[in-house]
């Protein structure tokens, strides 16, 4: 391989991909969880859970949220102030989450 290109690909792979923290996450869920529950499950039937629900879903909702293209008086406020990190690290908090579900009729 050529120097100079080993060089970038040397570069490249070495610049530092911000990985995502979900234990961060999990201490900034703390203001999700009056609504969404502790572990993501929320008890109010107008609120969605989290737990278990992709990461690439929980960001994107988040982000359009603050777009304004989703809109939701509670949540709309709430997401105002939160970087793109928090939201990564938010979303692979509750991402984490293992759900089970069990088939009522199931047997
Ligand atoms: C005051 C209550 C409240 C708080 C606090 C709150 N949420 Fe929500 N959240 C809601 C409600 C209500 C909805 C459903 C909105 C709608 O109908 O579109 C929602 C929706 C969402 C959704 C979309 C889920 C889906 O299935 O579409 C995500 C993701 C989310 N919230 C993340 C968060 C995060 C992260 C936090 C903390 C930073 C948070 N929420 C704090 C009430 C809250």
């Amino acid at each position: 391989m050529n120097k100079a290109l080993s060089l970038i690909l040397a570069t490249l792979i070495a610049v530092p991909v911000a990985a995502s923290d979900p234990q961060n996450g999990k201490k900034l869920s703390r203001k999700c969880s009056v609504c969404h529950g502790q572990l993501g499950v929320a008890r109010d039937p107008e609120v969605p859970h989290l737990a278990g629900q992709s990461a690439r879903y929980i960001e994107k909702s988040i982000m359009d949220f603050q777009k304004g293209e989703r809109q939701d008086r509670r949540m709309s406020l709430i997401v105002k102030n939160l970087s793109k990190e928090d939201i990564k690290d938010l979303a692979a908090w509750y991402s984490s989450l293992e759900l089970s579900v069990v088939d009522p009729n199931a047997n």
